[in-house]
C-alpha cells in the first residue's frame, strides 16, 4: 500500500494571520491533524494559532512534547509521536503536523520526520516554511536583524554565557531565543558587557499577552516569571 503524505505545516507565531495561504490550503485539505503540547492538560498554541483554516471534518491528534531535559522522556515520547503518525500515514491517508513558526528552526517536527524516515522508508513527507518567531519579534521592535554585510546569530539560550560573550564580541545581531529562566541571567550578562542598550524583548508576539520592551531594566521589576515564549535581539553595532 502507498503511504500517506505528511505534510508539515509552520503556523507562524501567534497572530493567525502570519500563517502563510499554503499552509492554511494545505490544512483544508488534511483530515488528520497532528498538533504538539507541552502538556496533556494544556491546548496546543499551534492549533489555536490555525483553528480557523480547519475543516468541518479535522480529526485532531494530540502529541506531547514535555518540556524536558531528560534525553530518555524525550526519546520515549518522540517515539510515541512517531507511532500514532505513521499509524496514519502507513494506512495510506496523509496527515498535516501543525509547528510554531517554522517547522524546521527548533521544533519537534525535525525529530518527528527523522523517526518516520527510519520506521516509513519512502514517505513522501511535504514542509510548508512559517514565519519564524524572530521574523514577528523583528517587525514589533522595528528592529532590523541584518544590514549590508552584518551577520547575524542565532543562539538558543544556553546556560554557557560564554556562548552569548563570543558571539557579542563576534558582531552583527544575536537572536536568542528559549530564554525561559535563564533570562535574568542573560539580561544581566548583556549589560555588562555594555549591550543592554542595543537590545530589545519580545514575549509571545501575536499571542495574548504581547510585551515588547525595549528597556530591559523593566524586566527586572516584572513580577511574572519569564515567558517560554520569548526572544532577545542584541545589535552589536558592527
Ligand atoms: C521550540 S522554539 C520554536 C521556534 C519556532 N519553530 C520558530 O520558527 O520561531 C521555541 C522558541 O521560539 C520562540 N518563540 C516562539 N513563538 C514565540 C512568540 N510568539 N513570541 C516570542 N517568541 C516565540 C521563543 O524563543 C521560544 O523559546
Amino acid at each position: 500500500m502507498k503511504f500517506g503524505v505528511l505534510y508539515g505545516i509552520g503556523v507562524g507565531p501567534g497572530d493567525p494571520e502570519l500563517m502563510t495561504l499554503k499552509g492554511a490550503r494545505v490544512l483544508q485539505g488534511c483530515h488528520h491533524v497532528f498538533v504538539p503540547k507541552a502538556r496533556s492538560e494544556n491546548g496546543s498554541i499551534a492549533l489555536a494559532i490555525a483553528g480557523r483554516y480547519l475543516r468541518a471534518d479535522s480529526l485532531i491528534h494530540e502529541l506531547v512534547f514535555p518540556m524536558s531535559d531528560d534525553s530518555g522522556e524525550l526519546s520515549q515520547h518522540w517515539a510515541q509521536a512517531a507511532r500514532s503518525v505513521s499509524d496514519v500515514v502507513g494506512m495510506g491517508e496523509d496527515a498535516c503536523f501543525l509547528t510554531l513558526g517554522d517547522p524546521l528552526l527548533y521544533s519537534t517536527y525535525i525529530y518527528l520526520v527523522r523517526s518516520l524516515r527510519e520506521k516509513l522508508p519512502g514517505l513522501d513527507v511535504v514542509t510548508v516554511p512559517g514565519i519564524t518567531a524572530f521574523s514577528a519579534a523583528a517587525a514589533l521592535a522595528e528592529f532590523p536583524i541584518g544590514e549590508g554585510r552584518q551577520r547575524v546569530v542565532i543562539i538558543p539560550a544556553s546556560d554557557d554565557l560564554d556562548v552569548i560573550g563570543e558571539a557579542l564580541a563576534g558582531g552583527g545581531t544575536l537572536i536568542l531565543m528559549k530564554l525561559g529562566r535563564r533570562l535574568n541571567k542573560v539580561v544581566d550578562f548583556i549589560e555588562q558587557a555594555g549591550f543592554l542598550d542595543r537590545a530589545v524583548y519580545v514575549a509571545r508576539a501575536g499571542l495574548d499577552g504581547q510585551q515588547v520592551e525595549a528597556d530591559l531594566r523593566k524586566l527586572r521589576r516584572q513580577e511574572q516569571a519569564a515567558d517560554y515564549l520569548s526572544i532577545l535581539l542584541v545589535h552589536t553595532g558592527v
